[in-house]
């Protein structure tokens, strides 16, 4: 299956479309009484989403009461307060600037004790179904073609589970970390099948460097190396890209 792409002037009109989509599912769900469930990413690709949303919520008013939110990924190792932990980054980027209720905030944990690892993704896990599923997935695309921390070889039917860093993403992330050995070497992230169970899904990608990445995840056969490709078999999963991101797709 082709699947949808949408190729922006700018990152900014992309944001702009996809906080649209956004601002509508949660309209339409109060309009029922309803909740509207978001799946989040982290990195640099949804800073430019997130001030769109944080934008409307101050100046248009748009409420976040009916939301509820679970992250894609966390590192493991890293408490809340780190300033690289994606708690402290979507807190920082979104959570605080909006009206979200902070019981319906959830990110998988990074000081989980080793052995109860596998109860603590089994209970994202429930919490995703309990709140009757995501209705609309952010994703950002690695140079791995990662989607959440799905490096190669994740399965397609994958789910939220504790897994090893690829070392291109954590070079990736050395200079945040102030060097790479002060980057965790794993983390917890959604599994592909998880991700793949959102009612809709739209990954943002911007910039030549992602170009490479985004033709063989949009171009090439589905591919476990490449767990962006599994993006093809979803009815309802778009790229968003920049003209940059979008370049090599000819
Ligand atoms: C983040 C995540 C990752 C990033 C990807 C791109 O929660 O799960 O898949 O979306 O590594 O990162 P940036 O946006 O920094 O290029």
């Amino acid at each position: 299956m082709v699947p949808k792409v949408k190729t922006h002037n700018t990152p900014e009109d992309a944001c702009r479309e996809v906080a649209d989509e956004i601002a509508e599912l949660i309209e339409a769900r109060r309009a029922l009484g309803g909740m509207a469930v978001l799946g989040l990413a982290t990195g640099g690709t949804p800073v430019r989403l997130y001030r769109e949303l944080v934008r409307r919520h101050r100046e248009e008013g748009l409420s976040f009461a009916n939301v509820t939110t679970f992250n894609l990924d966390e590192y493991l190792g890293l408490t809340r307060e780190h300033p690289e932990s994606y708690w402290h980054f979507m807190h920082h980027h979104l959570f605080d600037h909006i009206d979200v209720p902070v019981e319906r905030i959830h990110l998988p944990s990074g000081t989980v004790a080793e052995e109860e690892i596998d109860a603590h993704c089994a209970e994202y896990e429930e919490a995703i179904r309990a709140a009757g599923g995501i209705d609309h997935q952010i994703l950002g695309i690695g140079r791995t073609g990662h989607i959440g921390f799905n490096e190669p070889g994740s399965a397609i039917d994958s789910r939220t589970r504790r897994v090893g860093l690829d070392g291109i993403t954590r070079e990736d992330a050395a200079a945040a970390f102030g060097g790479l050995e002060h980057v965790p070497t794993h983390a917890i992230t959604m599994g592909c099948g998880t991700i793949l169970e959102a009612r809709r899904i739209s990954l943002l990608a911007w910039g030549a460097k992602k170009a490479e990445i985004v033709k063989r995840a949009v171009k090439e056969p589905v591919d476990d190396r490449v767990s962006a490709s599994f993006l093809q078999t979803h009815e309802a999963a778009v790229f968003h890209l920049d003209r940059d991101a979008a370049s090599r797709l000819g």
